[in-house]
């Protein structure tokens, strides 16, 4: 979050620098199934972000001390390849890349019927290809994809979106120049049948009165995004019924 805020991101016409309206959306696409050898993937482009994820598991948990006699643990590894920022980003799990992989994991098991695998581990492996502000959320919505696609049980889907504040005013799904030089972040995911809150992250202030504005954003777009999921995994099962791999 930049401490810039005189830095000019909504036109006189109230648009966005790349033509949004504020509570628009950047194009998502996600694909699932992409890959032969995981036991799910899925490859999400949402705005200029690119996030691939695959899943393995439930297989049994190793080391056996970590495993979980009334449930599976969901480990999900958060990692930014050195080509995906524009400074080469140094290889390997920094401070910001295990407090969002705990985050996530956090999210997924919340969604996972993971009682149903005691002593298993599910890993969900999430490598941001190409970042563009909001990978987190990225990430998380594309691995609830994979999950589904791994033929994992799930009590509910994950989806997530972000909101934010720029130039004073409440925005849906900040752009890296957003997130980068505006007043404040706010990534949320939920699950969508139950409409539980299972990630709240916040950087930067808001009223509470634009808390409500961002929330409520948020909540209509996950909406649309959930969509996009159900739409993704429902185009593989067509290929799987067509022959395809
Ligand atoms: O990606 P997300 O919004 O979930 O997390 P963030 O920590 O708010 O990072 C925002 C953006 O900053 C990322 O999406 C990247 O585009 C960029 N970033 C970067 O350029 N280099 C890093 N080491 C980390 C983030």
């Amino acid at each position: 979050m930049g401490t810039q805020s005189d830095i000019k991101l909504i036109e006189e016409n109230g648009l966005r620098l790349d033509g949004r309206n504020p509570g628009d959306l950047r194009p998502i696409k996600i694909e699932a199934g992409v890959l032969n050898r995981a036991d799910g993937s899925a490859l999400i482009e949402w705005g200029g972000n690119k996030v691939l994820v695959s899943v393995y598991g439930p297989r049994e948990a190793y080391p056996k001390h970590n495993q979980d006699i009334n449930k599976a643990i969901v480990k999900a590894r958060y990692n930014m390849a050195a080509f995906s920022v524009d400074e080469r980003k140094r290889p390997g799990p920094d401070r910001r890349s295990i407090e969002i992989s705990k985050v996530l994991s956090e999210a997924l098991e919340s969604a996972i019927m993971v009682e149903q695998f005691p002593r298993a581990q599910i890993d969900v492996f999430i490598e941001v290809l190409q970042a563009d502000a909001g990978t987190r959320i990225a990430g998380l919505t594309a691995a609830a994809v994979a999950i589904a696609d791994a033929g994992i049980p799930m009590r509910d889907f994950v989806t997530g979106c972000t909101a934010g504040k720029v130039n004073d005013k409440v925005v849906l799904d900040l752009s890296k120049e957003e997130d980068n030089f505006g007043q404040a972040d706010l990534p949320i995911a939920i699950l969508p049948k139950s409409k539980k809150i299972v990630l709240l992250q916040m950087d930067g202030d808001l009223s509470l009165e634009e808390f409500d504005t961002a929330t409520s954003m948020i909540i209509n777009a996950i909406s649309r995004i959930n969509e996009i999921q159900r739409n993704a995994l429902s185009a593989k099962v067509k290929v799987d019924d067509a022959g395809g791999e």
